[in-house]
Formats: structure tokens, C-alpha cells, sequence
């Protein structure tokens, strides 16, 4: 049997959402990676430190006892938010990045920035604290095709940004084409991206596999089979500007199977089982540990993770649905099976 042990990983994009339905997945999470970068994307934002702070806190009193795991937290930048709030927000020492959602750009963005140079003086004070932007790149303009919103998200916004502020340090997340792969490699250093592992195991066609398959869609939508490929070639390449982000994002089935459905793909329960088998299959499992478990740590500036884990090549079956609060939720491949299972401590 094949196995393989590397430093328990971190997740640099997760949805935990809060209350009772956090309390479903967290644990998921938490029985995997040692720290996650907790988006900000509740509903009303996580807009301010003290916001962060205590939805920390509601984070660890919902872990199960005996878990170690450490949420890190972000804002979600509007366009009032002040430089005082960032230096705080750097002293704090529990927020680690400030995450910029164009407005209407996806789930629960509606508070979102309007335009980019709304957030001048806070952008300039990130940089000063040096603080991490987390971009969702797309632009929100009904005008450019959906699947045209990243690379056009790029010329617009993010290359000027970069100049305007070149020592910022910011993440591209959940990249989706081979020209944002591309954009990154060609970046200055501080610039760097996560990957999904539903982008890496998915193309576009999964979303019309024998009918409309809902619980497939998420922004950025999944792409072309020669993108899948580009981000695959770039989470297996061992390049430090590619880490590991699941963009887990769990929403209950009556609202992913509904007349308008959310954006978000739910894959924490198998949040590191997943990238196994898309490594494994591409004769990568190598690579692994530097993509899941060193890459983001070092970025983010934080002590690479002292246990470790170990993943066995055993396929196990997915459950149909997961309890999500008083719902149900559909996880990633419900009903299937996958690869790769971790090991019991
Ligand atoms: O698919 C997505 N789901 N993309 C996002 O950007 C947001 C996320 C969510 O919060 O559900
Ligand atoms: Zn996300």
C-alpha cells in the first residue's frame, strides 16, 4: 500500500461560516490542517478587527475538545476602510490579511470595494505594515463574458495595483486560467496564488456532466481543460509563489439546488485527501508537502508546522450529504469515492 508523510498542512482559503453551521464543518477542517486563513464573507463582513476577534474566538470555542488548530483571520476591505483600522488590524496579531471582493463579484460581496482606488489610503497602509492583500480576481462588469473575468480582472486591476504599490504582498486567490498562472510566475517577488483542488480535479464540462450540475459551480467558475491543465502544471511544479487554498465553501442543499444557486464547492471534509490524488495522479506526491505545508507558511510569514500526517492510497466513499446546521449540505463528489484517505493519528 502506498503512503505518504509530510508536515500537517495549512489552509491559506477557507469558508467557515459561523454558528451552527460552522460547528458542522470545522471540525473537518480542523482534523486535517493546522491553521486555515478564515475568509470574512459572514453576512453582515468582517469589516473591522474587533469583528475579527470575536469570531475568533466563536472559531475556537466551537472546536472539538483536544483539537489543535489556529484560525487566522481577515478583513474584508470596503471602500471606507481607514488606515487606522489596518495598523490596528497588524497589531492585533490575529489578522493576517485583508481580503478585497469587487463588489457583486460572488457570494455575500454585496459590501464589496466599487473601485479599487476607493481603498487608497488603506492599501498604502497595508503596505506600510506590510500586510497581505487577498485578491478574488474578477471583475464584476456584466459586459465581459463570465469566464473572461479573471484574465480581464488582471489587465485592469491587478497589474496597476502591483505597480502603484510595489512592496504590497498580495495573493491571487483560487487561480483558474493559465493566464493568471502565467501572471504569477512573471511577478515580482511578495506576489503569490492558491489553487483550489476542485480547479485542479475539475474543468468546465463538470458543471454540464448529463444535466446541470450545481453543486459544481463556484467563482471563479471552473474553466477550460487547458487551464486545469496550466494550474496543474503549476501546483506540481515546486514553485513557492503556488500554495494550497481549498476555497471549501459550504452551502446547504436547498441553496446550491435552487432556481439561482450559490457559488461554492464543499471540500473540507476531504480537505487534503483531494490534492492527494490530484498529486498522485500527476506523479507529483513530491511535491506535495511544499505546496500544502511549506509555501503559505512561508509566505505569510509564519513557522512552517512541527506535526505530521500521513496519507494512505486507500479509496474510501463519500457520503451522499453531511449535516450543515439544520441542513444538509452535498459534498464534493458525494456519493463517490476518493483515492486517498488519511491515516488515524
Ligand atoms: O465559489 C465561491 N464561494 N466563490 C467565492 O468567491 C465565495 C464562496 C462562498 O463564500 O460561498
Ligand atoms: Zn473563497
Amino acid at each position: 500500500m502506498n503512503r505518504v508523510t509530510i508536515t500537517r498542512p495549512d489552509d491559506w482559503h477557507l469558508h467557515l461560516r459561523d454558528g451552527a453551521a460552522m460547528a458542522s464543518v470545522l471540525p473537518a477542517t480542523a482534523a486535517r490542517f493546522a491553521r486555515a486563513i478564515v475568509m470574512p464573507n459572514l453576512m453582515p463582513p468582517i469589516t473591522t478587527t474587533d469583528l475579527a476577534a470575536a469570531y475568533r474566538s466563536r472559531i475556537h470555542a466551537a472546536l472539538p475538545p483536544g483539537i489543535s488548530f489556529e484560525p487566522l483571520m481577515t478583513l474584508y476591505l470596503t471602500d471606507t476602510t481607514s488606515a487606522g483600522e489596518i495598523s490596528k488590524a497588524k497589531r492585533s496579531s490575529v489578522v493576517h490579511g485583508i481580503k478585497f471582493y469587487p463588489r457583486g463579484a460572488t457570494t455575500n460581496s454585496a459590501s464589496g470595494v466599487t473601485a479599487i482606488e476607493n481603498c487608497r489610503e488603506a492599501l498604502a497602509a497595508m503596505e506600510q505594515h506590510d500586510l497581505p492583500l487577498l485578491v478574488h480576481g474578477e471583475v464584476n462588469d456584466p459586459d465581459v463574458d463570465v469566464f473572461d473575468r479573471e484574465s480581464v480582472f488582471i489587465d485592469r486591476v491587478l497589474a496597476p495595483l502591483l505597480l502603484r504599490y510595489p512592496k504590497l504582498r498580495v495573493v491571487l486567490e483560487h487561480l483558474t486560467t493559465a493566464d493568471a498562472v502565467e501572471f504569477i510566475e512573471q511577478s515580482r517577488p511578495g506576489v503569490a496564488a492558491t489553487i483550489t483542488a476542485h480547479h485542479l480535479l475539475l474543468n468546465r464540462n463538470a458543471l454540464f456532466s448529463g444535466g446541470l450540475r450545481p453543486h459544481h459551480y463556484c467563482l471563479p467558475v471552473l474553466k477550460r481543460e487547458k487551464h486545469r491543465r496550466a494550474l496543474l502544471k503549476a501546483a506540481t511544479s515546486g514553485n513557492p509563489k503556488f500554495f494550497l487554498g481549498s476555497d471549501s465553501a459550504p452551502h446547504s442543499l436547498q441553496a446550491k439546488e435552487s432556481a439561482c444557486g450559490c457559488a461554492g464547492v464543499y471540500t473540507a471534509f476531504a480537505g487534503i485527501e483531494l490534492y492527494a490524488e490530484v498529486f498522485a495522479a500527476a506523479g507529483a506526491l513530491n511535491r506535495l508537502e511544499g505546496f500544502a505545508s511549506f509555501f503559505g507558511a512561508d509566505f505569510y510569514r509564519l513557522p512552517r508546522n512541527a506535526e505530521r500526517i500521513t496519507l494512505i492510497d486507500e479509496s474510501w466513499q463519500v457520503p451522499r450529504q453531511l449535516p450543515f446546521g439544520n441542513e444538509t449540505l452535498a459534498p464534493l463528489r458525494a456519493g463517490g469515492n476518493i483515492g486517498w484517505r488519511l491515516a488515524s493519528a
